[in-house]
């Protein structure tokens, strides 16, 4: 499929990505779409943002994101300003504040990727900002592009597309669900593509899903169970967190709960044949490497489809498309 053809029906073009509650299916459709093409082609030969420079603007650590975003802008042909090594190296050090950081990278670039710590950050760099704004994570509120790339390894895996419901999924959640941005996204993404959906939220206590989360699980009517008991056998998908040590005031609380979960080599015999095993990573214990060698694991393979979940968004916000 061509990619420029593709984008001649781009509904995308300018917008801010923020929260995965401002996809419809269509929408989820059409970047899927984009991701398969740019797949096919292995991101090679659509240097479509030649003229076009993203900024990644990252106040807090990351491996993957960041990474994965300069890869994708660089294939497509553009420029990058790489605020990524801590922002220790930019005038944020200095005092300065997110909206004259921001004030400042829209008059340079013609995007700004942002992760920031506080919840709500993306949405006031929006307000603030002439150029789009892709919200990288905020704080322990959502990761819109994880979330997608989650359900788009979900989609190739069970080799399905986003308009063909499968008959029921049952997703289990384990870790921090409390602090853990990514399943935030997630959990919310899912049953806009997959209606027969049932979740186990698998935390210790003080972990659990926020109760505004659950009551958005609720406004699709979609089951769910909360637990601390991890079962093997009945899940599809093991979503596996880290417990997030940054959100810890108390580091002794942070120790007493980071080893309650742990998928070990022995665990694999009890879960469904074709499970998947996913992570967004970094993982800090909660999967041991065994079970890496295991082709229902497929944290590494998320990480590959950021590349294209990151191009196909970067396209999408930067490719005016329409005639
Ligand atoms: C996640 C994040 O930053 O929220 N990492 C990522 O982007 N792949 C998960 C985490 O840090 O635990």
């Amino acid at each position: 499929m061509n990619v420029k053809k593709l984008l001649t029906r781009n509904e995308f073009f300018d917008r801010d990505i923020i929260s995965v509650s401002q996809f419809e299916q269509c929408d989820i459709e059409f970047i899927y779409t984009l991701y398969v093409a740019l797949k096919e082609c292995r991101g090679k030969g659509v240097r479509l943002l030649k003229d076009k420079v993203m900024a990644a603007l990252f106040y807090e650590p990351s491996t993957r994101t960041s990474s994965s975003f300069i890869a994708a802008m660089t294939l497509l042909g553009g420029g990058v300003i790489p605020i990524t090594q801590g922002v220790q190296f930019s005038s944020v050090t200095k005092g300065e504040n997110l909206s004259d950081t921001v004030k400042s990278l829209e008059q340079l670039s013609d995007v700004i990727v942002l992760r920031h710590p506080e919840v709500g950050s993306a949405e006031i760099a929006a307000q603030i900002s002439a150029v789009p704004i892709i919200n990288a994570g905020d704080g322990i509120g959502e990761h819109p592009t994880q979330a997608l790339l989650d359900l788009f390894t979900i989609l190739e895996r069970l080799d399905t597309s986003v308009a063909v419901p499968k008959d029921l999924l049952t997703v289990a959640m384990i870790g921090d669900l409390r602090y853990g941005r990514t399943v935030h996204s997630l959990v919310q993404l899912l049953p806009k593509v997959f209606r027969h959906i049932k979740f186990t939220f698998v935390s210790p206590k003080v972990l659990k899903m926020p109760d505004n989360i659950l009551a958005e699980v609720d406004s699709y009517g979609i089951e769910y169970v909360e637990t601390s008991l991890l079962d093997f056998h009945t899940p599809d998908i093991f979503y596996v967190t880290r417990v997030q040590k940054e959100r810890f005031t108390d580091k002794k609380k942070y120790q007493s709960l980071k080893d309650t979960y742990c998928i070990t080599e022995d665990d694999l015999k009890l879960i469904k044949k074709d499970a998947i095993i996913m992570h967004p990573l970094p993982r800090v214990g909660e999967i041991s490497p065994e079970v890496d060698r295991d082709p229902r694991a497929v944290y590494f393979e998320q990480v590959g489809n950021g590349l294209y979940t990151r191009m196909a968004l970067l396209l999408a916000v930067l490719y005016r498309g329409k005639k």
